[in-house]
């Protein structure tokens, strides 16, 4: 294991259920890999079923895999009634799964912005909806967004993406004061650019030397390269945790100063 990828263990989420959301890889596995090494039971929702039993599988008896399409508020529902059924209650939401878009604004057609946004927005919007009940069943519980440093600069691609991580933003600081009398806290993190599945994929669809552009991408960081996985779940961890209890409505830029430059 590399330095970067090196996480601590203990027990900050000790009796805590998690929902996951694109738990199955990238940045949402790497958070539920350190929600159970912190102690919290999770269940994994994601479409790839084949990477997510495989990791709830790696997991054991702390983890379970729950096939979700988070465009679809019944899934959500469905997934948050499994997690009940399963560990009991629900305590913290993790609103995580995201594709990117990978065109500029008049290359982007009306299907592409839609599925961007059903998934990316609509998906958080929901899981924050479906949520609520079940969180003030177990007495309050935690949100947590994954908005992008996206939402706070622009790039020359990718416009619908940066557009719904606007909106994750925006949703985040609405929620926290909404949900405030139901003893709910809601952030956001705002990853850097993190070595994933996904990074790899949008580089691949727009760049037409991928080795080019990823060396230019890691040119562009202050830190001279990119993140990996597990040193953004650190700040999940946190703001899940009870440390946070007066945290909300905040956004954690884990950026390696990107965005400060
Ligand atoms: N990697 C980066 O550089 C970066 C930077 C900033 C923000 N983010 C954000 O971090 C989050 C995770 O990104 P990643 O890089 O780990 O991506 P990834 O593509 O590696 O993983 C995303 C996961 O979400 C799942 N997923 C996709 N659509 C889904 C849907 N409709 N329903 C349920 N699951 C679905 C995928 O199957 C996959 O397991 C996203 O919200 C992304 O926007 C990533």
């Amino acid at each position: 294991m590399s330095g970067a990828d090196r996480t601590g263990a203990g027990a900050r989420l000790a009796g805590k259920v998690a929902v996951v959301t694109g738990a199955s890889n990238g940045i949402g596995a790497a958070v539920a890999r350190r929600f159970v090494a912190e102690g919290a039971r999770v269940v994994l929702a994601d479409l790839d079923e084949r990477a997510g039993r495989a990791l709830a599988g790696e997991l054991g008896a702390a983890a379970a895999f729950e096939r979700c399409d988070v465009s679809r508020p019944a899934d959500l529902q469905a997934a948050f009634e499994a997690c009940e059924a399963r560990f009991g209650r629900l305590d913290v939401l993790v609103n995580n799964a995201a594709i990117q878009s990978t065109h500029d604004f008049e290359a982007t057609d009306e299907a592409e912005w839609q599925r961007i946004v059903d998934v990316n927005l609509k998906g958080a919007f929901f899981g924050i909806r479906q949520a609520i009940a079940f969180m003030r069943r177990a007495g309050g519980g935690a949100i947590v967004n994954t908005s992008s440093t996206f939402a706070i600069v622009g790039s020359p691609g990718y416009s619908a993406y940066h557009a719904t991580k606007g909106g994750v933003s925006a949703l985040t600081r609405a929620a926290a004061v909404s949900l405030i009398k139901d003893r709910i806290r809601v952030n956001a993190v705002c990853p850097g650019t993190t070595m994933t599945e996904g990074l790899v994929a949008g580089v691949r669809a727009t760049a037409v030397d991928y080795d080019a552009a990823m060396a230019s991408y890691a040119a562009l960081q202050p830190m001279g390269r990119f993140a990996q996985p597990g040193e953004i779940a650190g700040a999940y961890v946190f703001l899940a945790s009870d440390e946070a209890s007066f945290v909300t409505g905040a956004e954690l830029v884990v950026d390696g100063a990107y965005t400060v430059v």
